[in-house]
């Protein structure tokens, strides 16, 4: 049997891939052949057919990417790992765009006390209490609250960081395109807060407890922007990252998305092949100009209206929120001890932040339980600037490293600490759960960067 060139590589024997039930661990449905050219239609409709639905009713989800219709399983490359899992949710379709909805995006962790929090959350909810936006920082952030009105989480959504396509503070700009720093593009930065707790979920940092989720709130709608649009020389690099499955539901229709897909197939490819998006009917030439408004796969319409068939979800990272006095800029850093001052600076090596200003540290006001005296806690916020591809910063941009505590040595809690790092495990830990785009060069730099805390130890 011929195969076609992209995959001549492969064999065209079946290939075994586990299914895991996001909802019930219990599945009728653990195991199944695929090829390397099955369609993720054709896997949903097998599971459909489990479960007595249709294929509309599941969502697939590889590296916490939502799965799109048309694809291969050679698009995503589940073929290409030893065990290779698939999650699938069975979900209902009839879903309007007056639901309001917070879930845990895919399959990310989210430790018991963010679970709590978003129950909380639903009942704010359903109480009428809407998302907030913060006036603090370049990105959009969010106030989430409990029917107390309290704030228990904040939501980072990846269409308003700064210079993506729905940024309200100024920062607009285009999905993929150079943010604040070289090496994070925009509509990247949310997924790097997770990223940033997945390393820290011992708590050794105090980085606050971190999950990605979607939301569907009205509130959301109406501040799509009718521009939206991605960066035409990132479309490779983002290609199977979760900004591909925002621009996807909100560039393609949901009758596209989960209409008959054989008749469909082009108009998704084309959100998936930069050589396709001209099929989108936008201006490809230079830099890719989504402009929905004249798009005939329209969903937002000029004057800010949503076409009822459409679920505007919002992606992004949710953090718990940390009740604290205040941030490090209103404070004399000579009120911080050695060790708390450490911990960001070896927390900042690890996940090479680029970005450690004082306002992205929390002060909190702790009393010793033994010694009874009190002290301040540093709790690092704000990662959306960690794990660049390249590295490229400035001393000022780390705050502490003119501080005098940098300059003071371990603590023996901290040589512990990184005598006991396993930067490989970490990378395969992480690797699990975020695709962080392909070209990423992060893990080499990560490893170098485990090199140097070592050598400045040694020396
Ligand atoms: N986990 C948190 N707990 C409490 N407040 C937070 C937390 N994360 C962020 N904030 C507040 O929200 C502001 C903006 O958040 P930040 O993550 O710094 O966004 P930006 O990327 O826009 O700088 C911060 O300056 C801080 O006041
Ligand atoms: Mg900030």
């Amino acid at each position: 049997m011929s195969v076609s060139e992209g995959m001549k590589k492969y064999n065209t024997k079946n290939y075994l891939v586990r299914m895991i039930n996001l909802l019930d661990e219990e599945t009728k449905f653990s195991k199944t052949k695929i090829q390397p050219w099955t369609r993720v239609h054709e896997l949903k409709t097998k599971i459909g057919k489990e479960y007595g639905v249709s294929n509309k009713n599941v969502r697939l989800f590889f590296c916490n990417i939502e799965m799109i219709d048309d694809l291969t399983m050679l698009d995503y490359k589940v073929i290409d790992c030893k065990q290779p899992e698939i999650f699938f949710q069975i979900s209902s379709t009839n879903t309007t765009i007056t639901d309001i909805r917070i879930e845990v995006y895919g399959a990310f962790p989210c430790p018991l006390i963010m679970k709590k929090s978003i129950e909380e959350i639903r009942h704010g909810f359903m109480e009428g209490l809407i998302p907030n936006m913060l006036l603090e920082g370049t990105s959009g952030t969010y106030s989430l609250r409990n029917t107390n009105k309290d704030t228990v989480a904040l939501f980072k959504p990846i269409d308003e960081e700064a210079f993506a396509p729905n940024n309200q503070k100024g920062y607009t700009g285009k999905f993929g395109q150079e943010s604040f720093r070289r090496g994070v593009l925009s509509g990247e930065g949310s997924i790097r807060e997770v990223a940033a707790y997945i390393l820290d979920s011992a708590n050794f940092f105090f980085v606050p407890e971190t999950t990605f989720v979607e939301i569907t709130h009205p509130v959301f709608n109406k501040n799509l922007n009718d521009l939206f649009s991605i960066d035409g020389d990132s479309i490779g690099k983002i290609r199977n990252s979760i900004i591909h499955s925002f621009v996807l539901e909100n560039l393609v229709s949901r009758d596209v998305l989960f209409g008959d897909s054989t008749k469909k197939r082009d108009r998704i490819n084309s959100v998936i092949n930069p050589s396709h998006f001209a099929k989108l009917n936008v201006n490809t030439s230079n830099k890719f100009n989504g402009v929905l408004s004249n798009s005939k796969v329209n969903t937002v319409t000029p004057s800010g209206e949503i076409k009822d068939n459409l679920i505007k979800k919002k992606y992004g990272s949710l953090q718990r929120f940390m009740k604290s006095n205040d941030i490090a800029a209103n404070y004399s850093n000579s009120l911080f001890s050695v060790d708390e001052v450490h911990k960001i600076g070896v927390l900042d090596l690890r996940i090479l932040n680029c970005d450690r200003n004082d306002e992205n540290i929390l002060v909190v006001k702790k009393r010793d339980k033994l010694t009874g005296k009190s002290f301040y806690r540093l709790v690092p916020i704000d990662h959306s600037l960690s794990f660049p591809d390249c590295i490229k910063i400035q001393e000022y941009e780390m705050v502490w490293m003119s501080w005098d505590q940098s300059q003071k040595p371990f603590s023996k809690e901290m040589l512990k600490y990184i005598d006991q790092i396993d930067i490989e495990k970490d990378i395969k830990r992480m690797r699990q759960i975020i695709k962080l785009r392909e070209v990423l060069n992060y893990f080499k730099l990560f490893r170098i960067a485990g090199k140097i805390s070592e050598f400045q130890i040694q020396f």
